[in-house]
């Protein structure tokens, strides 16, 4: 199949799965063990009906928005996914190129291939960057300040990785980039290479030696201390931990299990995210990602409250099967599925989107 034909995400991981180099493959597509978790992501937004209202008038509909207090063209954005050079030689450009194109936000990963100097200039949406915090606390803030100075405009600060999942497949592949690529933000430190000599994953090698597992909610006034930017946790899965982030004064919480890809069995986010909205009751900004592959899972999370929602592997599928015109491909089947949607639902923008589409009765 060519991208030309690709009618929707399944097309473009087919595309994506007959390109990709096998590791690479391997890599995007694992989650963690069992990849329970991987699964019932996907399976719990399409188990959710929907309640569609009739004889609204749809003729004029919008799905525009604004997160972060930054305005977007669609409330899908880019989720920070590491090594986007194992796919495509423009790897994050063409990424960031992609997002501006389609006026969404791009999260850039600690673990790009790309330096983030680099990758600000390529769009003129939001760029948002995500955080691994390093046992080098030193290394960490000097990225911080490096990531400010060259314009993103929001930190996402991943709270589920300690430690890497056990992906299986890594393991037995002996994940490790090829020597031409590296962990380009982390150059200046030091930090850049994946170790190649270890029987093991060298991506779960690289995060036992030098990502912080000792990173607490005690650090989340230090981490305020540098920078001006708001901080939004990714990883969370519970109504608790969602309050805390609230307490410690942060700007958003991204319902998230990683993609199935840390602790496997844990929960599906369409399984959470309700009540993890409930609990913070507007207080914070909350985005959800994990198995979003249709635009009907879009409305789903939305109703449940999220303000936006993360594509995490259909963003690398595009990169796989076209660069930068397969990211713009996989970014607009979603938003022109999310519009015909919105048609069927009987609501003309995002605003409209309520948790009676999901609990009849609830808007009487
Ligand atoms: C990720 N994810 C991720 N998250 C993060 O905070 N930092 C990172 O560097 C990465 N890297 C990464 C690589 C790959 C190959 C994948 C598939 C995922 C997790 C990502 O941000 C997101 O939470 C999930 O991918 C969302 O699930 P879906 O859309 O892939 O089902
Ligand atoms: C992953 C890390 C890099 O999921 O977040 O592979």
């Amino acid at each position: 199949m060519e991208l030309a034909d690709a009618l929707n995400l399944a097309d473009l991981e087919q595309i994506a799965a007959s390109r990709a180099p096998t590791p690479a493959w391997d890599y995007y597509r694992s989650g963690a063990h069992d990849e329970v978790t991987l699964r019932r992501n996907c399976e719990a937004w399409s188990e959710i009906s929907l309640h569609y209202r009739v004889l609204v008038d749809v003729s004029r509909r919008s799905t525009a928005t604004t997160v972060l207090g930054q305005e977007l063209a669609s409330p899908v954005v880019i989720a920070p996914t590491a090594f986007h050079c194992l796919v495509h030689p423009d790897g994050e450009l063409a990424t960031a190129r992609a997002a501006s194109a389609t006026g969404t936000a791009m999260i850039l990963s600690s673990l790009s291939n790309t330096a983030i100097e680099d990758v600000a200039p390529q769009t003129q949406a939001p760029l948002w960057f995500q955080l691994y915090v390093y046992r080098d606390r030193g290394a960490t803030e000097e990225l911080i300040a490096r990531v400010e100075a060259a314009g993103a405009q929001a930190l996402f600060v991943t709270a589920d990785a300690p430690l890497l999942g056990r992906r299986e497949r890594d393991v037995r592949n002996r994940f490790a980039l090829p020597p031409h690529l590296g962990v380009r933000n982390l150059l200046p430190s030091g930090y850049e290479e994946l170790p190649t000599d270890r029987p093991d994953s060298g991506l779960a090698s690289y995060f036992q030696d030098l990502i912080d597992p000792a990173l607490s909610w005690d650090d989340l006034a230090w981490l305020r201390s540098l920078t001006e930017l708001p901080i939004v946790l990714k990883g969370v899965v519970r109504p608790d931990d969602a309050l805390r982030a609230v307490d410690a004064g942060l700007a958003g919480v991204v319902v998230s299990n990683h993609g199935g890809r840390q602790l496997d069995t844990s929960p599906a986010t369409a399984e959470v995210l309700g009540p993890i909205a409930e609990a913070v009751n507007g207080r914070l900004e909350l985005l959800v990602d994990g198995g979003i592959r249709r635009g009907t899972d879009v409305v789903k999370a939305l109703a449940l409250g999220a303000g936006a929602v993360l594509l995490g592997r259909p963003i690398l599928w595009g990169l796989a099967a076209g660069g930068q015109a397969g990211v713009e491909r996989a970014l607009g089947m979603v938003r022109e599925e999310l519009d015909l949607a919105l048609a069927l639902c009987g609501c003309p923008d995002l605003d409209s989107l309520g948790p009676d589409l999901l609990h009849p009765g609830a808007g009487v």
